[in-house]
């Protein structure tokens, strides 16, 4: 308990323990620290392999380094009065970067980048086993598909070499390398590395859960990726940092695999590139107009003279209102970022990067409370030199993350080029639709089972269904639909039929004969 009493004063108070800690709080932390370490020793020892131990040997030590933080934090992370808007220059327009023509030789550009893929995530949320980026979401193509095809054609248009990189985390690794021969004939390089893999910690006791570094049996809930962060160390550790920077790379743009609208941008890439050593931008992150469903989403603002990214778990409670309001802060992160690869080594090798940690609190299977401390990429933002925001058209973040989401880029909302998705040009206004789908529909394969075929879009303002529906085949929906089957009901959409402005309630069958 006294170790909890400890943690809570340390991360929750403030005031008096702010200044300092007393010398008691000291050796508390000290003993927390040592008991933590002598437990990853024990589990170091169960590691088996020589590989598997100099693999679980170096992700411990940087768990070990993310422990010996946490266990100092005192307080938030920001103080409130300290935050200001970032200045005028610091977040230029995309219009601004685009109107700059393109050079000649953009293959010599391309050559200098390496797209990175988040690729950690399973497909749960979705209802799917496996990585979430073989989920098919377009045309029977995955993120995956669609990631490989644009490289491609990039490659193919240009005549350049643009590598691709996936960060697995050790959920996903196996599957998607199975997965990846399928595009050996592709002209396309893919590398992989694994993320971190760190010990999850029993709220309590603040000791991990783990009994073994196995992952099966009592352990299958033991381990968890620690958050896009990790992508410093990692990359830097795998020894894919090295050898890129070997062939000329200077740039990675880093996005997360189920975004489809973070295609490789000619005009970002050839303004970084384009710009003289002295002043070189390190890092750039792509932030786009927030609207009300973005509320939540991370922030750029002036932080002691350095840009930096504010995120929800940072602010406190009492600004939380004001965190979410959408005309104190606008924009909002959109984690297409792009970033200097001599720098990441420059920072890394200084030990630089200090990314905030987020507690994000679990409760396992079994009922356990435990937290896992993360870190988010973006959050380097404020480690590097001539970082700048880049507000992109709302385009270029068009997020999977439910079934409403995959509706939409299923539809005729969106054309399919070369693997990648733009609004069709037959739509009027450039806003998506608002979709929001019932629970019937969240898993990818309740979905599937349920529409016959995609409805016509193009027209739809917003949609709302709830209950046991389905969609037959070629049906069309119109400005505002709400279709409700309550408990015990069945609605069936015959094919063919067109809905404008409706509200559907009741009980609508259609039986075969
Ligand atoms: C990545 O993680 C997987 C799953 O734990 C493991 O099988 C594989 O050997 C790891 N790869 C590397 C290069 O460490
Ligand atoms: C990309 O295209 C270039 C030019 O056609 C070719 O030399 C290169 O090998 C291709 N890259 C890959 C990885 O296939």
């Amino acid at each position: 308990m006294a170790f909890l009493w400890l943690h809570i004063s340390l991360y929750y108070s403030r005031g008096a323990l702010n200044a300092g800690m007393t010398e008691f709080q000291e050796k508390l932390r000290q003993q927390h620290e040592n008991s933590m370490h002598q437990e990853l020793g024990k589990l170091l020892s169960t590691a088996e392999g020589a590989e598997a131990e100099v693999g679980s040997q170096r992700d411990l030590k940087g768990f070990k380094q993310l422990f010996h933080r946490f266990l100092q934090v005192k307080g938030p992370s920001v103080d409130w009065a300290k935050i200001n808007r970032p200045p005028e220059d610091s977040i230029q327009p995309y219009e601004r970067i685009r109107s700059r023509a393109l050079p000649e030789g953009v293959a010599s550009s391309l050559n200098k980048l390496a797209v990175v893929k988040l690729n950690g995530g399973l497909g749960t949320s979705m209802g799917c086993k496996g990585p979430k980026s073989l989920i098919s979401v377009r045309s029977e193509n995955t993120f995956l598909d669609l990631t490989v095809q644009q490289i491609e054609h990039l490659n193919k248009t240009y005549n350049a070499d643009v590598p691709l990189v996936l960060m697995n985390s050790f959920n996903t690794d196996e599957d998607t390398k199975k997965i990846l021969q399928k595009y050996t004939h592709h002209r396309v390089k893919i590398y992989t590395f694994n993320q971190s893999r760190y010990p999850r910690i029993n709220k309590e006791s603040l000791l991990p859960v783990a009994t073994s570094m196995g992952l099966t049996g009592e352990n299958s809930e033991a381990w968890y990726p620690p958050g896009h962060g990790d992508i410093y160390a990692s990359f830097h550790n795998s020894g894919l940092l090295e050898q890129l920077l070997a062939q000329g790379k200077e740039y990675i743009f880093v996005s997360n695999i189920d975004n489809l609208g973070a295609t490789v941008d000619l005009h970002i890439l050839n303004h970084l590139v384009s710009q003289p050593a002295e002043t070189r931008c390190e890092f750039v992150m792509e932030v786009t107009d927030k609207t009300r469903a973005d509320v939540k989403g991370g922030t750029l603002i002036e932080y002691e003279g350095k840009l930096r990214l504010l995120e929800i778990a940072q602010v406190p409670k009492a600004h939380v209102d004001e965190f979410k309001s959408v005309t104190k802060f606008k924009i909002f992160n959109t984690n297409n970022l792009w970033i200097s690869l001599p720098a990441i080594k420059r920072l890394h090798k200084q030990n630089a990067m200090d990314l905030e940690i987020i507690v994000n609190p679990k409760t396992l299977n079994g009922g356990l409370n435990v937290i896992q401390l993360e870190t988010a990429v973006g959050a380097a933002i404020k480690s590097f030199d001539n970082a700048l925001g880049i507000n992109v058209p709302r385009s270029r973040f068009l997020p999977v993350k439910t079934s409403s989401d995959l509706l939409l880029v299923m539809s005729n909302l969106y054309r399919l080029e070369a693997g990648s998705l733009t609004m069709s040009e037959k739509r009027e206004f450039p806003t998506t639709p608002h979709v929001k789908l019932g629970s019937s529909f969240t898993k990818v394969q309740d979905f599937l089972r349920r529409f016959e075929s995609i409805p016509d879009m193009l027209e739809l303002d917003h949609l709302t269904v709830s209950g046991d529906v389905t969609f037959g085949k070629q049906v069309a929906l119109k400005g505002t639909v709400i279709i409700i089957a309550n408990h015990g009901d069945r609605i069936d959409i015959p094919a063919g039929a067109m809905l404008e402005n409706k509200i559907v309630s009741g009980n609508l069958r259609i039986l075969d004969h």
